[in-house]
């Protein structure tokens, strides 16, 4: 079993760590807590599932996704490990950093574009390309939170990467009716891109 210490980031359901003895790889660990706001029959029920059935726990489903998808994204997205891995907090889903050319880990778009002082304009064509490949390969994403997207100082290129698949076909409307058709997921997915294009002001 792996002993999670180094904690790099804290997401809003997970806490990601350090992999012990594996520099360039971290582990992504999911808050329990984070599903008391759900209520606590729910919260109950999901615990219980969470320990019972690790299938069901949000690393397993975007590991399944990761799988299904990672040839699609290549270039997109860092490299999953196959497997989920057994630590001291859990199951966790190991993953490549994204690192930048000082070997820091690299900024989400937010903190990059607040940091930089760079206009969110020079980052447009690969948010574009990005968008573009899911459209021709139907692949819908509904969360395109600005943490969910790194920029990473590649050969000093700011370059986009997308680090969290659990948006992937997950529709929490009341009646998700983009799982029922395509052209309603693909307008679901482009009213979430201008809804992150206003947040960071394109
Ligand atoms: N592969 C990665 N390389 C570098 N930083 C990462 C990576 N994956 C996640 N992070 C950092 O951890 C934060 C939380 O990760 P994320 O997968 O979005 O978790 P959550 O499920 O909580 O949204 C990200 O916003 C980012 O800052
Ligand atoms: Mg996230």
């Amino acid at each position: 079993m792996k002993e999670l210490t180094q904690v790099l980031a804290v997401g809003r359901t997970r806490t990601v760590y350090q992999y012990p003895g594996e520099p360039d790889w971290l582990i992504k660990i999911e808050n329990r807590h984070a599903l008391v706001s759900v209520g606590k029959v729910s919260l109950f029920l999901r615990g219980l599932i969470h320990r019972l059935l690790p299938f069901f726990s949000e690393n397993a489903r975007e590991l399944r996704i990761y799988k299904k998808l990672a040839f699609s994204l290549q270039g997109f997205i860092p490299e999953y490990e196959e497997v989920l891995v057994v630590t001291d907090k859990g199951l966790g889903l190991a993953c490549r950093q994204v690192l930048d050319d000082n070997g820091q880990l690299s900024k989400t778009l937010g903190d990059y574009l607040t940091d930089s002082k760079i206009s969110a304009e020079t980052l447009k064509p690969q948010l574009e390309r990005f968008f573009q490949t899911l459209f021709s390969k139907s692949l819908y994403f509904f969360d395109f939170n600005p943490n969910n997207f790194l920029i990473q100082i590649n050969g000093g290129n700011p370059t986009l990467r997308f680090i969290d698949l659990k948006g992937y076909r997950k529709d929490r409307a009341l009646l998700p009716l983009s799982y029922l058709s395509s052209s309603l997921a693909k307008r679901k997915m482009q009213r979430r891109i201008e809804r992150l294009y206003k947040r960071i002001n394109l």
